[in-house]
């Protein structure tokens, strides 16, 4: 849809999170037909964005979420996903979290380590019912991709082992609070290459195919999340078809429902940050256009060295020239790009920074007392609020009262 950034950054200043709901309802629709013919579960990995109306859009569409906290699960169930289609992944749940997700009966909690795994069995036991489990595995499959967002590895922290798993899975069998239901990878975030998926399906497919030979059975083939996006735009990336095709042949034969976790494909490129341009500053020969968003509002370019293609709202006549766009917080580390070129700008242009619908506003802070940015979806021609700009108040709700007298 055409946005009309200018009008929004007027109506509600900036930094200002702008998403696009049909954009990313047809990113759901386009990868859900892909697999077509098998039976198929989307999770939509919350942490992505994790604004209540961006999971119910998904939600809509027959969504489920995969969340890696109780809070993550209770923002789903409020945005209107059916507890039979959430997971709660992730490396540490507490007892306390353990017991909640029991209690809301969600599909399945995907277990880490045996540790945790003898956690939800206890956990179980004292509510006297039987977890819904899946057993994350670790391929030990090199994704290629950023070593901060690489988990297939045995030297990630992430899941078990294959020699682990089995043995996990058979005591899983023989406890009665515990019904080992699905099997889990995810070998690493923004993945641009088929091999490894392939050659990670057709290990853990192996591992299920032994596992049901000894009665274990297994009936949900979670793939984990990670398909990659554009960034810079002429990234050559994973065909949805083939990998929907190469998950297929991997568990060919067998009574399995694909589960897949996507998070970054769904909404990265359905987000943009509109920032608005302080001043231009010069120190020696590097220049430097200082805007009001910062790396409280994305962390990516400062966290990953991540690339986030940034234009101007309106070009101006003049050359383009290099400089660093940065943020008004105090850290050198604290840019949204480096040495890009860019043509002149005045203070008060508008910038849009692309590709910011994926770990954009959920890893953004209030480093500095800065309020987080609002956010607005566009669908259908028409732009609203889902979440309004924080201020000063919220910032210190929690802390004014324990302020000592004189
Ligand atoms: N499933 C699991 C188990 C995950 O760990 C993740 C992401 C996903 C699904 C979703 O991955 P996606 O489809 O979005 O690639 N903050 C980093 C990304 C961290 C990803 C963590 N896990 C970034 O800004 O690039």
């Amino acid at each position: 849809m055409n946005i009309d950034f200018k009008k929004l950054a007027h109506e509600y200043g900036t930094p200002l999170y702008v998403y696009d709901f049909d954009y990313m309802r047809e990113q759901y629709r386009v990868l859900k037909s892909a697999f077509e013919g098998s039976k198929s579960l989307i999770v939509y990995a919350v942490k992505s964005n994790s604004n209540l109306s961006v999971i119910q859009n998904f939600a809509k569409e027959g969504s489920g979420a995969d969340c890696v906290s109780i809070g993550e699960v209770k923002r789903a169930l409020l945005a209107g996903v059916n507890p039979y289609k959430i997971i709660f992944s992730g490396v540490g749940k507490s007892d306390s979290e353990i017991e909640e997700a029991l209690k809301l009966k969600i599909l399945m909690i995907n277990v880490e380590s045996e540790a945790e795994l003898k956690h939800v069995e206890s956990v179980a036991k004292r509510l006297g019912v039987e977890a819904r489990i899946s057993i994350r595995v670790n391929p030990n499959v090199d994704p290629k991709t950023h070593p901060y967002i690489s988990t297939g590895l045995h030297e990630n922290k992430f899941g078990v082992d294959i020699d682990i798993a089995k043995r996990l899975y058979i005591y899983a069998k023989n406890s009665n609070a515990l019904d080992p239901v699905g099997i889990h990878f995810h070998i690493g975030s923004q993945l641009t290459k088929l091999e490894p998926i392939a050659e990670a399906a057709e290990i853990i497919a192996d591992l299920v195919r032994s596992l049901k030979a000894i009665g274990v059975d297994i009936k949900f083939f979670d793939v984990g999340g990670g398909i990659g996006v554009e960034y810079h735009g002429d990234e050559k990336l994973i065909d949805l078809e083939e990998y929907a095709t190469v998950i297929k042949k991997a568990i060919k034969g067998m009574d399995l429902t694909i589960v897949c976790e996507p998070g970054r494909y769904l909404t990265a490129n359905g987000g943009y940050l509109l920032t608005k341009v302080l001043y231009e500053k010069q120190n020696g020969d590097k220049y430097f256009t200082i805007v009001d968003a910062a790396m409280n509002d994305l962390l990516r370019p400062s966290l990953y060295n991540a690339y986030h293609k940034i234009e101007p709202l309106a070009k101006r006549e003049g050359e383009s020239f290099q400089r660093d766009i940065v943020g008004p917080i105090c850290e050198s580390g604290d840019f949204l790009a480096k040495d890009i070129k860019m043509p002149p700008l005045e203070s008060g242009d508008l910038l849009v920074v692309k590709s910011a619908g994926a770990y954009g506003f959920t890893m953004a802070s209030n480093y500095n007392t800065r309020p987080r940015a609002c956010e607005v979806a566009c669908e259908g021609g028409e732009c609203r609020v889902i979440r309004r700009r924080e201020n000063f108040e919220d910032l210190i709700e929690a802390e004014k009262l324990y302020l000592q007298g004189e």
